[in-house]
């Protein structure tokens, strides 16, 4: 089968790769370009693990193909540090209000986060619950999921870009 190449900007830095046509996004992030902060967690599109943004929005990135982000702009949960390590807003309230145990859901989870505060800025408990409901957790209960993204909320992360705060540089996968 033939490859394609695809040009895409991943947490600030732009690669340009030859990929084969099946190749999922969440496979190319982990095995091309080593960002296994990106995770697995299921073969069904259920878990919310592998949440990533694409263009601003959070997908699943085991449903998406690594040929549909061509051009486009996708960020991990690698991206979202700043320059000097500093944690995003939804990073530190998740950290701060205990909202992880294993932490394998965490890095969808963030993501996902991010995503409903665009949203909603300020948002109940109901709509923080709704905004999470393709992520699963099985450790937590949610409560202090909820807790941390209504924190993350009142310290202003609902106003936060998504981009990621590195300056991007230009780069390519072998
Ligand atoms: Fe479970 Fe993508 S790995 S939804
Ligand atoms: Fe373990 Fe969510 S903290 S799955």
């Amino acid at each position: 089968m033939g490859t394609r190449r695809i040009s895409v900007t991943v947490d600030g830095v732009r690669y340009d790769d030859d990929v084969e046509p099946r190749t999922l996004l969440v496979h190319y992030l982990r095995e091309r370009l080593g960002k296994t902060g990106t995770v697995i967690g299921c073969d069904t599109s259920n878990c919310g693990s592998c949440t990533v943004h694409l263009d601003g929005r959070s997908v699943k990135s085991c449903s998406v193909l690594a040929v549909q982000v061509d051009g486009g702009e996708v960020v991990t949960i690698e991206g979202l540090a700043g320059p000097d390590g500093e944690l995003h807003p939804v990073q530190r309230a998740f950290h701060e209000n205990h909202a992880l145990q294993c932490g394998f859901c965490t890095p969808g989870m963030i993501m996902q986060a991010i995503d409903l505060l665009s949203d909603h800025p300020d948002p109940t408990e109901a709509e923080a619950r709704e905004g999470i409901e393709g992520n699963l957790c099985r450790c937590t209960g949610y409560q202090n999921i909820v807790r941390a993204i209504q924190a993350a909320a009142q310290a202003g992360a609902g106003a936060a870009a998504s981009v990621p705060a590195q300056p991007a540089t230009a780069g390519g996968a072998a």
